[in-house]
């Protein structure tokens, strides 16, 4: 899937030459391919199956994105604890070295939400076992119940390849449901981690029972909160001998791992079968999707709650089944900057929650750039820190800058949650992605079209990481507008159409930036998500040049299978701020109020950025609707005067002590008084 805006030139559909129009191609075909872009065009070399090209007319990135996800499927809805913060590593030893790492996290005060276990925890590399040893049942149930106690989750990894084991329960099950891909009438016998494996073929009309039963009986054992389905292209450390076919040999080389290698190169051979012998040569590019819609369905049937699913394979419609992470990246700072358009394309292809593995997965990470990365993938939808096993150790508390950046950019992402929560609802809605190229929002400005070093989370809200080591500044770009510093409400950024700005970036310095018209909803700070959640929420409303701005919060249980389906469990408040005579009203418009005041939600505080220099709050009401009673007078403050990067002032004028339920409209006048200076 590819999408691109163009400015001028390009015809629209429905007539006319559209400005910063954009449109989308689809070549829907599993088959191996190259694509190769060359600057005016693009040539499709594709090696069997059927030629489906889908056009999306567009206009808008968005509308774009709305007009895919509906012919693929939306994005499935991701679990509330999963925007929280993820630790990982392939080489934990023990369950002792796992509970170390969540007490090094409490002690240091940074936010950990989710404890994750590689292969590691397995008997032999076997799915659905425990090691004896170093993870015995027992102490593993323990271990997870304590997290869960802590309102923390787990999740654990699963790989296809099942071990031919004749005293392995999985392996016989699977023998006895003739689960497994064959290759002249055989079994085809693949070498992943366990040693020699058969491999579940998801074709199978079988296969989501055998493997759901598989995920229920060790769900039993151990009630993990998500899976983590790897190895899926298939992967397989054996080159397969080709039969004489051209399957197996086909005359067109695809670039295959960088280079023209063969078409079986470390995975399982072309002219393997799947049922109804579809072969491997059409079918390989669907092995991470089926798995993925399998796996979702298991989970459902066994906890009835919604999914998390974190899959290295993906094809078109995966987001309808699982997030997606960029796979074994290097603690390099080249793969720190490529991480961006990386989890921008995911989101592109319609699985917007993805990530990085923050600080690198192979070679050894440094201070340095694990610092870097965290204050960059604290904001990726997905943030989990994961590296390999024989690495040094990267656990964020490890160093105290590192930590210091920590708190400071997970405390703020933790305060975004009901932010980036309602993207994801946005996403599953209308398909579009959490995280986006700058050109998103300005389609018209062509200086966003090659950004890959920015990008925005949702409409307005603007990341630039430092991508170079010794870096103390960072080259920004910054689209028309007045831009607000997020950790210092004080700095901001004018610019009427489009400008470049060198930000002082000392490695205790990230930059997020937020756009005026946008009206954030957050809550306060936490070491869980739990936490956060029951915490007052705050506005924060960016003015544009007219005084208005706009913006809303969905809220639901975070887990519930559907988001936003049948029945009154989510509440959805839109938020809008606009220009009177004197003055600005702060209102809101609630769907389904009663679930926002069962949870009595509050919110607490009003910030409004964007006012010019002089304000002064002269009065101040907040009313609820529609009974019009006077809910509380609040305390208002108009805080230090910040100097923009254009010379003018702004004011930060703060309304506190609120107390407006959130699942009911409310109307707040702020009358404004500008001093004469
Ligand atoms: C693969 C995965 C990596 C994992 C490792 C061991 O390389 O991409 O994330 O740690 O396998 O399971």
């Amino acid at each position: 899937m590819d999408v691109r805006s163009s400015v001028g030139g390009r015809s629209r559909p429905g007539g006319g030459v559209g400005a910063g129009t954009s449109h989308g191609v689809l070549l829907l075909n599993s088959n191996g391919m190259d694509f190769v872009y060359t600057g005016d065009r693009i040539t499709y070399k594709v090696i069997g199956g059927v030629l489906d090209l889908y056009f999306f007319p567009g206009p808008s990135p968005e509308a774009v994105m709305n007009q895919y996800t509906e012919l693929i499927g939306r994005p499935t809805p991701m679990p509330y604890w999963s925007f929280g913060f993820h630790q990982c590593r392939y080489g934990y030893k023990t369950v002792a070295d796992l509970e170390g790492v969540v007490a090094g996290y409490a002690k240091a005060n940074i936010p950990l939400e989710v404890m994750w276990t590689d292969i590691d925890y397995m008997d032999a590399y076997k799915d659905f076992t425990l090691d004896p040893i170093n993870f015995p049942v027992e102490k593993m149930k323990e271990f997870v119940s304590s997290l869960h106690k802590n309102s923390k989750k787990y999740v654990l990894i699963l790989d296809p390849g099942i071990s031919v084991n004749e005293t392995y329960g999985t392996y016989i099950r699977g023998m006895q449901a003739d689960i497994f891909i064959k290759r002249e009438g055989a079994p085809y016998l693949g070498r992943v981690w366990p040693g020699p494996v058969y491999f579940p073929d998801f074709l199978h009309p079988s296969s989501e029972s055998y493997w759901g039963g598989e995920i229920k009986r060790f769900h039993d054992v151990l009630p993990f909160d998500g899976l983590w389905i790897d190895m899926n292209e298939l992967s397989n450390f054996n080159d397969p001998q080709p039969l004489p076919s051209t399957l197996d040999n086909p005359p067109y080389k695809m670039n295959n791992a960088g280079v023209h290698r063969p078409i079986n190169n470390k995975t399982i051979p072309a002219t393997s079968l799947h049922f109804g012998n579809i072969s491997e040569y059409n079918a390989h590019n669907l092995y991470g999707l089926l798995e993925a819609k399998a796996t979702n369905e298991a989970l459902v049937n066994v906890t009835g709650k919604r999914p998390f699913i974190l899959s290295r394979s993906t094809f078109v419609s995966s987001g309808k089944h699982t997030a997606h992470w960029t796979g074994d990246n290097a603690a390099t700072w080249d793969d720190l900057a490529y991480s961006i358009p990386a989890i921008l394309n995911s989101g592109l292809f319609g699985i917007p929650m993805v990530g990085a593995d923050i600080c690198g997965f192979t070679q050894d990470t440094s201070e340095e750039l694990c610092n870097r990365w965290i204050q960059l993938g604290a904001f990726y939808p997905f943030a989990r820190d994961h590296s390999n096993k024989g690495t040094i150790r990267q656990e964020l508390y490890l160093w105290e800058s590192v930590a210091a950046s920590a708190r400071v950019v997970l405390g703020l992402c933790y305060r975004l949650l009901p932010y980036l929560y309602t993207l994801m609802y946005e996403a599953n809605r209308r398909g579009i992605p959490i995280a986006r190229p700058l050109f998103f929002s300005f389609p018209e400005d062509t200086m966003t079209y090659n950004i890959n070093s920015q990008f925005l989370i949702g409409k307005g809200l603007m990341v630039t990481p430092v991508l170079k080591s010794g870096a103390q500044t960072v080259d920004a770009y910054f689209p028309s507008g007045n831009w607000f510093d997020l950790f210092n409400y004080s700095n901001s950024v004018s610019t009427a159409s489009g400008m470049n700005v060198m930000l002082n970036a000392p490695p205790d310095h990230p930059h997020l930036h937020v756009r005026e018209g946008n009206i954030l909803a957050m809550q306060g700070e936490a070491m869980t998500t739990e936490a956060a959640r029951r915490t007052p929420f705050k506005l924060l409303v960016v003015v544009d040049g007219h005084g208005n701005s706009t913006g809303q919060v969905f809220l639901d249980d975070g887990d519930d299978v559907e988001m936003g389906g049948e029945g009154n469990k989510w509440t959805l408040v839109k938020f809008y701020c606009e220009k009177t005579g004197n003055g600005v009203v702060v209102r809101s418009e609630v769907v389904n109020g009663e679930f926002a005041l069962i949870e009595k939600w509050v919110i607490d505080k009003v910030t409004i950025l964007g006012l010019r220099k002089g304000t002064r709050m002269t009065r101040l009401r907040g009313h609820e609707l529609p009974n019009d009673v006077e809910a509380t007078s609040g305390q208002r403050t108009v805080k230090t005067m910040g100097k923009s990067s254009d010379g003018g002032e702004f004011a930060i004028a703060e309304v506190s002590e609120l107390s407006l339920p959130l699942g009911k409209t409310f109307k707040l006048e702020v009358k404004v008084k500008v001093r004469q200076s």
